[in-house]
């Protein structure tokens, strides 16, 4: 087995344990959830082999995709046996019981309640209700009993931060980057490296926890080419509705050659012209559209699940989609592709847009979110935006070539 210097030192300090509790953070993809489960699995089975332990993390389909598979080829790699039984939610490993529990909302500290486990392995701790980790701890009763945890930081005012790692309730930190993986490829680590900017960059690939704050989008910029119509590949549209106030409209016109640029913006700018029914408010994308040609998808507000119906009953020569509104990756994803210069503003007139891009920001006092004011063109982009590029948010989006 290769292991980095970072991962042997960690996983041989993790298996004297000596330190209660150890937190490895850092860098996403650095191998921290790699080191927390071997040392895990070795120091439970070397140690503690009669008793229970928990294996806890957000959600179980991403543990039983990445822990327990982990866990899995190590264990039979070593000529172990590994049985993990759906029903009870117990991995058997040789004859040692671990709890695999998921701790993804404010009630399932309830499900740890009632336990008793010498030892426990927390995978991405910072996405976990606090009670949730509180209560864990409180299982782990034993003079020996450990706890391991793994987390990507977050914003300086979230819980781990505040109450737990400021507070010296964490007995040993160990911060990973990306070169303490042993098995990413330069490549791939420079891939990883261009995906992010701003406070996302921080966090994943600095490793540091920090605040996101000030300005959200400040990378846009004009393209400088003249586009004529046959550079365009197709077209989508965004739409934010209000059914008083502000409708927005956003056109993103893709290009030839790999690159989106916001082409027109429009909607209804009268607040307080009266509520508008969902007629109404079609009729309004009915007049934005007008003759503009090629336009594949229409991505509009979840949430308004009437107008949607409204509209496909409408047979409009386009896709109407309920927008993917989570709103961190769909901002981080915009952030990027503008800094890379793959999403860029058209030269026609988006004043309404670029009114709004020189306010939206961060709210100081909620985490990780924007100020809610002002945001219904920014809305209506990233709708548009992320649900159709989502799946390239991982840095593969195509590189543009050149019209
Ligand atoms: N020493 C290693 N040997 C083999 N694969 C490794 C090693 N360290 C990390 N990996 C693999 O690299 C990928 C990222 O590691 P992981 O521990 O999941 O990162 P993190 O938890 O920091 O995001 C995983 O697929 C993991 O199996
Ligand atoms: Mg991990």
């Amino acid at each position: 087995m290769q292991l980095s210097d970072k991962q042997k030192r960690v996983m041989k300090r993790l298996a004297t344990g000596e330190d209660f509790f150890t937190l490895l953070e850092g860098s996403i993809r650095s191998g921290k959830s790699y080191s927390a489960l071997l040392s895990f699995i070795i120091y439970t089975q070397a140690k503690h082999p009669t008793k229970n332990h928990i294996i806890a993390g957000r959600n179980l389909t991403v543990m039983k995709a990445e822990l327990l598979n982990e866990i899995e080829k190590f264990v039979l790699g070593l000529g172990g046996t590994c049985k993990y039984t759906q029903q009870s939610g117990i991995l058997t490993v040789n004859s040692t019981k671990y709890l695999v529990i998921a701790g993804h909302d404010e009630q399932s500290y309830k499900r740890v309640q009632s336990l008793t486990a010498h030892s426990a392995l927390i995978d991405e701790v910072a996405l976990v209700p606090e009670n949730f980790l509180e209560q864990v701890i409180a299982r782990l009763t034993y003079k020996d009993s450990i706890i391991v945890a793994t987390c990507n930081p977050e914003g300086t005012s979230h819980w781990l931060k505040k109450n737990w790692i400021d507070k010296g309730k964490i007995n040993a930190r160990e911060r990973f980057f990306l070169d303490d993986n042993p098995v990413l490829s330069d490549e791939v680590k420079e891939r990883y490296n261009a995906t992010f900017t701003g406070v996302f960059h921080q966090r994943n690939i600095k490793g540091e926890w920090a605040q996101a704050q000030g300005l959200i989008y400040r990378d846009f910029a004009t393209i400088t080419d003249n586009i004529k119509e046959h550079h365009i590949k197709f077209r989508d549209i965004g739409g934010d509705y209000g059914i008083k106030g502000t409708t927005a409209f956003v056109t993103l016109a893709y290009l030839h050659d790999g690159r989106c640029m916001v082409e027109n913006v429009g909607g209804n700018f009268a607040p307080d012209d009266g509520v508008k029914t969902d007629e109404e408010l079609a009729d309004l994308l009915i007049d934005y559209i007008g003759n503009t040609r090629k336009i594949e998808r229409l991505y509009i507000d979840p949430s308004a699940s009437s107008l949607i119906a409204t509209l496909r009953q409408k047979r409009l020569p386009l896709r109407v989609v309920a927008a993917d509104n989570s709103v961190l990756s769909g901002i981080s994803l915009i952030m990027n592709n503008t800094k890379a210069k793959r999403l860029l503003l058209g030269k026609k007139d988006l004043s309404a847009l670029r009114d709004e891009l020189g306010s939206y920001q961060w709210d100081k006092t909620e985490k990780d979110k924007p100020v809610k004011k002002d945001d219904h063109y920014s809305d209506a982009l990233r709708y548009a935006y992320y649900t159709r590029n989502k799946r390239l948010g991982k840095g593969q989006f195509a590189i543009p070539t050149g019209l």
